[in-house]
């Protein structure tokens, strides 16, 4: 499996810490430190539709291709408006693509997710030009009146479309129930036989153990690929990690003992935009010329749930 195309459509507002202030108990000068972020792109006046569409758009345009080329389209998103139909039924129609379609929903891990699921469909023959789009609206789930999580979050949505190659070299994908870490709860509305208790929870997260776990298990994934796939930590040319916080980036960056300008990010910019990030990140390396052909990568992203996977990939 190799990605043979990326794209990228952010909503046009930016949101800076000083604008959050505003709203909850915080300030530019705690967000900063704690996190790095500055400012994230949020939607305002577009839909995610539109903007899943455009990244869309953008990827298969940039990979040679025509929608009605597209085999299979798997949408990785964690909410919006819609509960059914999935997203990418509802983008399919919008980018005139005529494959079968679904979502998956594993959180800021789901763009690998997905780029594992792709490659098993590639290597089995069932299909060869499959789009990813992650389209992630996390601003519709964080609770705007506690100052916990809404600063972290971006919304925005990429695409890749992945098709046959010998890029991928090794990916491990794992899931340790966590559920109360991280966690975004919705009530029942009505049904007349319900005999429980519901609640509705706006997104609840306990920030250091979120924090340990993802510098630990993004740490140990890294290092395993890199071994199964017989590299050394220094062959490695770029670390394309999850942009959740730069204090994870940095804290995994040092555990493995990695140089500076080999560990990008711009979570500066972009908040943690969930499963979107790892398409953003690369998207903006490639345009900057930063990727060269036979460059040794590595991707490593955890999330919700807790999903942490990590894999080895040159670069064609
Ligand atoms: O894809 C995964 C998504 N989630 C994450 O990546 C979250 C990972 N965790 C983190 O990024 C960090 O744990 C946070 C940035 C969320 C919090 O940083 P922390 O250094 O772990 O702070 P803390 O939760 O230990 O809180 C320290 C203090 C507390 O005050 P007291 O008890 O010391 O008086 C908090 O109430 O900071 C306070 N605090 C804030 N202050 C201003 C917590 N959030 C804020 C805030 N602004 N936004």
């Amino acid at each position: 499996m190799k990605i043979s195309g990326t794209g990228v459509a952010l909503p046009q507002l930016r949101v800076t810490n000083d604008m959050i202030a505003q709203y909850v108990d915080t300030s530019d000068e705690w967000i900063s430190s704690r996190t790095g972020i500055k400012e994230r792109p949020m939607i305002s006046t577009e839909s995610l539709i539109d903007l899943g569409a455009k990244a869309a758009k953008d990827a298969i345009a940039k990979a040679g291709l025509a929608p009605t080329d597209i085999d299979l389209f798997i949408c990785s998103n964690v909410v919006n408006s819609y509960v059914t139909p999935s997203l990418a039924c509802i983008i399919q129609g919008e980018i005139g693509a005529t494959c079968p379609c679904f979502d998956i929903n594993n959180a800021c891990a789901g763009f690998m997710t997905a780029m594992d699921m792709a490659d098993g469909y590639i290597s089995s023959g069932k299909y060869k030009n499959i789009l990813v789009v992650c389209a992630e609206e996390p601003s519709r789930i964080v609770d705007w009146k506690s100052r916990d999580a809404c600063i972290l979050f971006g919304d925005a949505a990429s695409a890749a479309v992945l098709t046959a190659g010998d890029s991928l070299k090794t990916m491990k994908f794992s899931t340790k129930s966590m559920p109360d870490v991280l966690y975004y709860r919705r009530k029942l509305e009505y049904n007349p036989f319900l005999k429980k208790e519901e609640f509705n929870k706006p997104l609840q997260m306990n920030g250091r153990d979120v924090f340990k776990t993802a510098v630990s298990f993004s740490s140990a994934d890294i290092k395993e690929v890199v071994e199964a796939t017989g590299w050394k930590m220094e062959d490695v040319d770029m670390f394309v990690l999850h942009q959740a916080n730069l204090r994870i980036i940095e804290a995994i960056r040092q555990r493995l003992d990695l140089p500076d300008e080999k560990v990008p990010h711009n979570v500066e910019r972009m908040g943690n935009t969930s499963s979107a990030c790892i398409p953003i990140l690369l998207n903006e390396l490639i345009e900057a010329g930063k990727i060269k052909k036979g460059d040794k990568l590595v991707f490593s992203a955890f999330g919700a749930g807790f999903s942490s996977a990590a894999c080895t990939y040159v670069w064609e």
